[in-house]
C-alpha cells in the first residue's frame, strides 16, 4: 500500500474539511492508498509521541459541510522558526526542519499535501526542497495569495461580513448613528470592498488605501440633514490613516504575526478628534468570519483543490501548489505560489466600481 500524509496549518478556514475529505475520496477510488493526518500540522510528526491519525472512510463521512478543521491546526509551530520558551519566559526561535525531514523520511509517506496559506506554503517549498515529496493547497479567509484567483474560506468570509453589516445598518439608520464594522484580511482588503459593496457601504477602508480623516469627516457631514442620517463604514484591520497612525496589538507569544484588531476603536477617537459630531458605535467581527459552516461556493472549490491535490501526487508532480487560474484548476511551483502577495489594486475593477457605487475610500 502506498501512504498520503494530509495536514492543515495556519489560522483555520471554512472548507478544510471539505479538502480533506476531496483527498480521502479521490485517494480511495485508487485502490492502493492509505491516508493519514498529522494533527496540528507539523506539530503530529514532530512531537514525541507523534499524533498521525488514519483517515478512514468513516472519519471523513459528511466533513464538507463542517468549519474547522478535523486535523486541528496551530500558527504557532513553524518548524522553520519554532518557538521555544526560555526559562525567563522570553521566546527563542530555531529551526527544526532537518528534524521534521527526517522524522518524515522515517515515516515513509509516499506524498505529503499540505493546506495552508502562505507562511505554509513556505514551509512546503523548504521541505520540498530537502527532498519530501510535497504538494500545496492554498487556504485563506483573506484571499491574499497572488498565484491564485481565489482562496476558499474567502467567500464565506464575505457572506458572514455581509450578513453582520446588513443587520448594523438597520440600527444606524433607526439611531442616526456611524457605525463602524472592523473586518479581517490582514494587510489585505478583500473582504473588507467586497463587503462594502454586498452591504451598501457609505465608506470603506482598506490597508492598500490609507485614508485623510477629514475626507471622512466631510463625507459623514454631508449624509446628515439637522442631526439626522446614518452611515456605515466597512473598516479593514490593516487599515491605516494618510496621517498619524495606528497601532497593532503586539503579536502573542510564539507568533511570528504582530496580531491585528481594533482598528475600529482608534478610527472612531480619530473622527471625533476631528470633530465628527454624529454618535459612532463600533463592531470589531473578529473570529466569527473564520468559523462556522462553509458556503456552497467554498465547499465546492476546497473539495475541487483536494481532487486535484492527489491527482498531482498520482502524477509525481510535487513541489507544486493547487491554484484557481481563470476559471481553471492548474498547479503552479512553490516557488511561484509564495513569491508575492496578492493585494487590492486601487486601479482595479473593484475599487473603481466601488467608488462609482458613491463608496469613499478616504483617498
Ligand atoms: O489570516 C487569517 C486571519 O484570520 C487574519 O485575517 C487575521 O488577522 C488572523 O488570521 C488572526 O489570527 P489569530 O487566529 O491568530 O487571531
Amino acid at each position: 500500500m502506498k501512504k498520503i500524509l494530509i495536514l492543515t496549518g495556519g489560522g483555520d478556514c471554512p472548507g478544510l474539511n471539505a479538502v480533506i475529505r476531496g483527498i480521502a475520496k479521490r485517494a480511495r477510488k485508487e485502490k492502493n492508498w492509505e491516508v493519514y493526518g498529522s494533527i496540528e500540522a507539523f506539530n503530529g510528526v514532530l512531537n514525541e509521541p507523534q499524533e498521525i491519525v488514519k483517515l478512514t472512510s468513516k472519519r471523513t463521512a459528511g466533513i464538507h459541510v463542517r468549519g474547522g478543521t478535523i486535523l486541528k491546526t496551530t500558527n504557532k509551530s513553524n518548524p522553520i522558526k519554532f518557538p521555544i520558551t526560555q526559562p525567563d519566559g522570553s521566546v527563542k526561535f530555531i529551526d527544526r526542519s532537518d528534524e521534521l525531514v527526517e522524522k518524515l523520511k522515517k515515516l515513509d509517506f509516499d506524498a505529503v499535501i499540505n493546506i495552508g496559506g502562505d507562511g505554509s506554503q513556505k514551509i512546503s517549498k523548504v521541505l520540498y526542497q530537502k527532498g519530501i515529496p510535497v504538494i500545496g493547497v492554498p487556504k485563506t479567509i483573506d484571499n491574499d495569495l497572488s498565484a491564485t484567483d481565489m482562496t476558499f474560506g474567502f467567500q464565506t468570509a464575505v457572506q458572514i461580513a455581509t450578513d453582520s453589516f446588513d443587520k448594523l445598518v438597520t440600527t444606524a439608520e433607526s439611531h442616526h448613528r456611524v457605525m463602524i464594522m472592523e473586518v479581517m484580511g490582514r494587510d489585505a482588503g478583500w473582504i473588507a470592498a467586497h463587503t462594502a459593496i454586498a452591504g451598501g457601504a457609505e465608506i470603506c477602508l482598506i490597508p492598500e488605501i490609507p485614508y485623510h480623516i477629514h475626507k471622512l469627516v466631510e463625507r459623514i457631514q454631508n449624509r446628515y440633514v439637522k442631526g439626522r442620517g446614518f452611515v456605515n463604514i466597512v473598516i479593514a484591520e490593516g487599515a491605516k490613516p494618510k496621517e498619524g497612525t495606528i497601532t497593532s496589538t503586539a503579536g502573542e507569544k510564539g507568533s511570528e504575526h504582530v496580531r491585528l484588531g481594533g482598528v475600529a476603536y482608534q478610527l472612531s477617537k480619530q473622527l471625533k478628534d476631528a470633530g465628527c459630531k454624529a454618535e459612532i458605535r463600533e463592531t470589531v467581527l473578529g473570529h466569527v468570519q473564520r468559523g462556522g459552516t462553509p458556503s456552497a461556493f467554498d465547499r465546492v472549490l476546497a473539495s475541487v483543490f483536494g481532487v486535484k491535490a492527489f491527482e498531482l501526487v498520482l502524477e509525481k508532480n510535487f513541489g507544486r501548489m493547487v491554484a484557481l487560474k481563470n476559471n481553471q484548476v492548474v498547479s503552479v511551483t512553490l516557488e511561484e505560489a509564495t513569491r508575492e502577495p496578492n493585494f487590492v489594486n486601487p486601479n482595479s475593477y473593484l475599487v473603481q466600481a466601488a467608488k462609482g457605487l458613491g463608496i469613499s475610500f478616504g483617498d
